[in-house]
């Protein structure tokens, strides 16, 4: 997969050389190009930002180098990357989505700052390319980068061969399918008995069928005292007899 991600502050970036997604781009599964915003300026000040149409505090990131930007971006190539643009104004960024934008060949993230970008930037390629405005949640940053960091870790890790082991990735809280709205339970390791605390014998059962119950029991119960409301999502359908009854 390409990520390109266009910024003011490529350094932001600098943890995407380290653990999973770093050997990820060495191995070459990931190929992540930064450019840096001010590139596309014209002015002594490299000036990106402006004061808002229509009054109100801050400024806003000019339309022209972003045009620039992504022009250079998508110079010379036939087809498009799909334009992700982080705002608290965006759709939830969510398992699913990270699922979905994992399948992609080529992703371009356009990283905001200071009041936003110019909304002429999205509209004009949005006649040309898919464009997703993308809120990681509720609470408001002082710019994408971060967003885009937690973005491209999520999704990275989806990429085939980046996780040692597969399993990991559908056993996930969130994951469609079986952890599909639910939390995932507690996880244990070696030593059985740590400060007088035991390991639940069940995990130690070697009885699959009653560990893979305990986990589900657990999960519900976790989703239960954390997130309540998605535990509506679940529907009557998806839940069985013992379900019900944790
Ligand atoms: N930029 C600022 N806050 C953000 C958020 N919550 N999600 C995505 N991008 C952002």
């Amino acid at each position: 997969m390409r990520i390109d991600i266009i910024s003011i502050f490529p350094e932001y970036f600098a943890p995407l050389d380290v653990s999973l997604i770093g050997k990820a781009r060495e191995r070459g599964t990931l190929d992540v190009r930064l450019h840096q915003l001010r590139d596309w300026t014209h002015d002594i000040h490299r000036t990106v930002d402006d004061t808002p149409y229509g009054g109100g505090p801050g400024m806003v990131m000019k339309p022209e180098p972003w045009g620039e930007a992504i022009d250079a971006v998508l110079a010379g190539e036939a087809e498009g990357p799909r334009l992700i643009v982080p705002t608290p104004s965006g759709r939830p960024f969510t398992q699913g989505l990270a699922l979905d934008l994992a399948a992609e060949p080529w992703l371009l993230f356009a990283c905001g700052r200071y009041e936003g970008i110019d909304s002429r930037v999205m509209a004009e390629y949005g006649s040309r390319l898919r464009v997703d405005e993308v809120s990681i949640g509720d609470y408001v940053l002082a710019g994408g980068e971060v967003a885009v960091l937690v973005m491209v870790e999520a999704i990275g890790r989806l990429l085939p061969g980046v996780l040692g082991n597969a399993q990991s990735v559908s056993d996930d809280s969130f994951a469609p399918g079986t952890m599909a709205n639910l939390l995932e339970g507690p996880v244990f390791t070696k030593p059985p008995v740590w400060r007088g605390r035991e390991v639940p014998p069940i995990l130690l059962s070697g009885h699959h069928g009653k560990i893979a119950r305990w986990r589900r029991d657990e999960a519900l119960r976790r989703t239960a005292a954390n997130r309540p409301e998605l535990l509506a999502g679940l529907g009557p359908e998806t839940l069985d007899k013992h379900d019900r009854a944790v």
